[in-house]
């Protein structure tokens, strides 16, 4: 299984938990292409990977009207991939993932679904999708 992580962040913590995201891909025996932001993404590692991981902050009123943030649309094409989503959020991500699940879907993926990882918890949050997204991703 090969896979990329984009990553959209505005102060750190998203680019922070791509990186942790891919450690634990890569020790859990899944080859890591890239790790980009959505501005700079590596075409060939996006050609060559089975799985796409994209993260990206929450914006919203911070109880209301959350969803991805930043250049999201950015996100290229990946038709016939599995992608999985997760966010950063500080408060509550509200209906953040389920709206990067219709955002991967509508660029060609099969979402697996998201998870989203609390600012406080970076490390432990990522570790934790990972394991999540061991657990179903098609090999
Ligand atoms: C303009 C702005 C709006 C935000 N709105 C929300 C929000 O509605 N709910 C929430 O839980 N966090 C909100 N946050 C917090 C960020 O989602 C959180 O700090 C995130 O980890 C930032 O990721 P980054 O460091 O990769 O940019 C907001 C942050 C900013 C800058």
């Amino acid at each position: 299984m090969s896979a990329i992580v984009i990553y959209e962040s505005l102060t750190g913590n998203t680019r922070r938990a791509a990186a942790t995201i891919a450690d634990e891909l890569v020790a859990g025996g899944v080859g890591v292409e890239a790790v980009c932001p959505v501005t700079a993404i590596d075409y060939g590692a996006l050609a060559r990977a089975e799985l796409v991981v994209f993260g990206t902050w929450v914006d919203g009123l911070i109880l209301f009207g959350q969803r991805p943030g930043g250049r999201v649309r950015r996100v290229p094409a990946m038709a016939g991939k599995q992608a999985a989503a997760f966010c950063t959020y500080a408060v509550d991500p509200g209906h953040t993932l389920a709206k990067m699940d219709l955002l991967l879907a509508d660029r060609g993926a099969e979402p697996l679904g998201g998870f989203a990882i609390n600012r406080r918890k970076l490390v432990d949050g990522s570790k934790e999708f990972v394991d999540r997204l061991l657990g179903v991703v098609q090999a």
